[in-house]
């Protein structure tokens, strides 16, 4: 394929791609909080502008929560139409005081670009920006057609999206839909991922006496919601690590023998991973390997527990409120409500009489697995040959993002193309967040390649 002059050009604006991606991820565009409202709507117009100004019509659309910036170019009816997915939110930077330069000033050190948002997700759908950009430049007109949906929610579980799927299904109509929202399987493997897990996260609030209390006047009388809630989270799982929710792995799909021997041959390397997650030993799934554990069985972790005094010194009290954060990953077929009830009604029987416990659904994301056997598939896979220089390895992967199915049930989009540019050490929602500068290029390069190919596999 003629892709040199636009390689060419990829390298050459590189300088400026990486200042404009800083511009984008100067904005503290942190979703979950309402202090960030006014920031996150300024990240939305700056890819709002961004997109008109490389030539794509476009606009804000209000989903209740924070917009969606929609835009398109679509100039060859009949060819096929790509859709393309992102996210401009992020997640909260603290603890601040962890980054080695601010999470919110964007900086280059040792080819990596460092700052909240680079890898997850601001430079990853910001390649397909600069695709177009170039693409445009060099021949002035698109291969195929393309729109744009870059949401504002997906870090607080997409909570207006599938709405707005509904009410914008003729505009959205696609062939195809690419997100890189994920990662590479590892430094220089570049990957295709054809599962994600779900998720389904709770918080549980234990309530003991109205109000802290004297553990010296009060002790040996009044219940405590602390000493419950423990008690309760040290059943959710088995000594083996397994997950001791009732029914908790009912509909767990089981794992395919072609799979395991498949994900057996990838380059996994498990004494680095140690390396870099400071651990001697891993804690996998007894019957399954580190691997499998990691991306495609089912887990449950405590995320946050709170409640009583946790300052310096001592103080002798027993606390009136206790509470923790419980998410569990899932694989298919697990349904993220009916797992949320199958562990309150366990903890509701867990729960001593003298205290109340509550339990509150906060956000869920489908399992999902994508086709691999559509020409879409195989020209993904070759456009990532030509931007990485090597093929890509098929892989699941263990995070979530909760509208992907959405795109299958509500778009009628068999064709989703999971083309992670980052890597698993990028950082996402952990300190000193980074993107290496080569993955940006690779990215920007692949992603422009996607177009063409897309355009010679599936144009009538
Ligand atoms: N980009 C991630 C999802 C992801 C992570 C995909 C790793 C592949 C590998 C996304 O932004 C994310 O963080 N999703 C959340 C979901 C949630 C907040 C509902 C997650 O997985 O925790
Ligand atoms: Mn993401
Ligand atoms: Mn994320």
């Amino acid at each position: 394929m003629h892709l040199t002059d636009i390689f060419q050009k990829v390298d050459s604006n590189h300088d400026r791609y990486v200042r404009e991606l800083k511009e984008l991820l100067a904005i503290p565009s942190v979703s979950t909080y309402s202090h960030h409202r006014g920031d996150v709507r300024r990240a939305a117009e700056w890819v709002l502008n961004h997109c008109k100004r490389i030539g794509l019509e476009a606009h804000l659309q209000d989903t209740g929560g924070h917009p969606v910036v929609l835009a398109s170019r679509c100039p060859h009816p009949g060819r096929p139409t790509l859709l393309i997915y992102g996210h401009y939110d992020v997640q909260p930077a603290e603890p601040e005081e962890e980054w080695t330069t601010a999470p919110f000033q964007p900086t280059v050190r040792d080819g990596f670009l460092y700052g909240r948002g680079a890898s997850d997700d601001k430079g990853q759908f910001f390649t397909y920006l600069k695709a177009l950009e170039v693409i445009l430049a060099v021949k002035g007109d698109l291969p195929i057609n393309v729109k744009i949906l870059v949401e504002g929610e997906e870090e607080i579980g997409s909570p207006h999206l599938g709405a707005f799927l509904q009410k914008n299904r003729e505009a959205l109509r696609a062939d195809a839909i690419a997100i890189s929202d994920g990662s590479q399987f590892s430094e220089d493997v570049p990957a295709i991922t054809y599962g994600l897990r779900g998720l389904s996260y709770v918080q549980l609030n234990v309530q003991g006496p109205r109000t802290d209390l004297h553990s010296g006047t009060f002790g040996g009388i009044a219940p405590n919601p602390i000493n419950a809630l423990v008690a309760i989270l040290a059943r959710l799982k088995n000594a083996d690590g397994t997950v001791a929710v009732p029914g908790f792995y009912d509909t767990v799909a089981p794992l395919e023998p072609w799979e395991r021997e498949a994900m057996k041959a990838l380059p996994f390397d498990e004494e680095k991973l140690k390396a870099y997650l400071g651990l001697e030993s891993l804690c996998e799934e007894p019957g399954y390997s580190a691997l499998e554990s990691k991306t495609a069985r089912p887990t449950l972790d405590i995320n946050g527990i709170w409640g009583g005094f946790s300052g310096e010194g001592a103080k002798t009290v027993i606390p009136a409120k206790a509470g923790a954060k419980v998410s569990m990953r899932l694989v298919p077929h697990q349904k993220p409500q009916e797992i949320a009830a199958l562990l309150t009604r366990y903890v509701m029987e867990l729960c001593p009489k003298d205290v109340r416990l509550q339990v509150e659904a906060l956000h869920g994301a489908e399992p999902v697995l994508v086709s691999r056997d559509l020409p879409q598939v195989q020209a993904a896979a070759r456009a990532i040959r030509a931007g990485f220089g090597v093929a890509p390895v098929f892989i699941r992967e263990g995070g979530s993002i909760p509208i992907v199915n959405l795109f299958k049930e509500v778009l009628g989009l068999e064709a989703i193309l999971l083309l992670g540019w980052g890597r698993p050490d990028d950082g996402a929602h952990a300190p000193n967040e980074r993107f290496s500068l080569d993955d940006f290029k690779k990215g920007i390069r692949s992603a422009a390649a996607l177009f063409f190919e897309l355009h010679s596999c599936c144009c009538p």
